[in-house]
């Protein structure tokens, strides 16, 4: 019963079906990767996922419930979203960026909270920047950190649930050969540690392998 599932899925963009009647499923504890051409329509896939973009035709289910039929919190309480472009240039704190992953969890407690911060810096290997400022870090450094928010997201959420879903577009594209391995392996082990279903949207095929 616990899956992210669209079924037969149509998304209209302008003029046109971007998504034509796709139907993936993703379970607890799977990494499941979409790759494609630019233009293929994987953004298009996720941001419905999202619930960004509404359905022309069929729906999207999480665990056996239609996610039209639930609110931005309940959505946000279930499931993390990493998009392409998280154009985003405040002058915070690096630790409060990444705590932002908590906002839509209002009954965790601060203590909680540095536990999911502390395990997701680890994970972004970010630990040597925890005293930086936001707006002074590179676009990798940036893109680790968004990422770090997200796990919290999916922490809080497991804590809440018992499992939570990650979708990241493109999570890597930013990140040196190193972090590229260092944040999929990551990936991978979380989905099972955690019990996470994740979805990744990537380009390059050896790492998707
Ligand atoms: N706001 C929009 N209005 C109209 N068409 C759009 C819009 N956004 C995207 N599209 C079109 O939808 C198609 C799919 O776009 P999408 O962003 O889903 O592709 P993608 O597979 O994520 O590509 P990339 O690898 O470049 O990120 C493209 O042809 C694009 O031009
Ligand atoms: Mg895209």
């Amino acid at each position: 019963m616990n899956a992210f599932e669209t079924c037969a899925l149509s998304v209209r963009r302008g003029s046109r079906d971007v998504i034509r009647e796709v139907s993936i499923k993703l379970r607890v504890g799977e990494v499941v990767g979409v790759l494609g051409p630019n233009g293929a329509g994987k953004s298009s896939l996720l941001g419905a996922m999202a619930g960004e973009l509404s359905a022309r035709s069929g729906e999207v289910l999480i665990d056996g419930r239609s996610l039209a039929g639930l609110d931005a919190l309940a959505q946000a309480r279930i499931r993390a979203v990493l998009p392409q472009q998280a154009a985003l240039t405040f002058d915070l704190a690096l630790t409060d960026v990444i705590r932002m992953g908590a906002y839509p969890f209002a009954q965790a407690t601060p203590a909680q909270v540095d536990d999911w911060v502390r395990q997701s810096v680890l994970d972004a290997d970010l630990a040597h920047l925890e005293a930086a400022r936001y707006g002074e870090l590179s676009g990798g450094e940036a893109q680790r950190i968004q990422f770090a928010r997200v796990l919290v997201q999916a922490r809080a959420a497991a804590a809440a649930t018992g499992h939570a879903y990650i979708l990241l577009d493109e999570p890597t594209s930013s990140l040196d050969p190193r972090h590229q391995l260092f944040v999929m392996q990551r990936v991978h082990q979380l989905a099972r540690s955690e019990n996470f279903g994740v979805l990744i949207v990537m380009h390059d095929i050896n790492l998707a392998a």
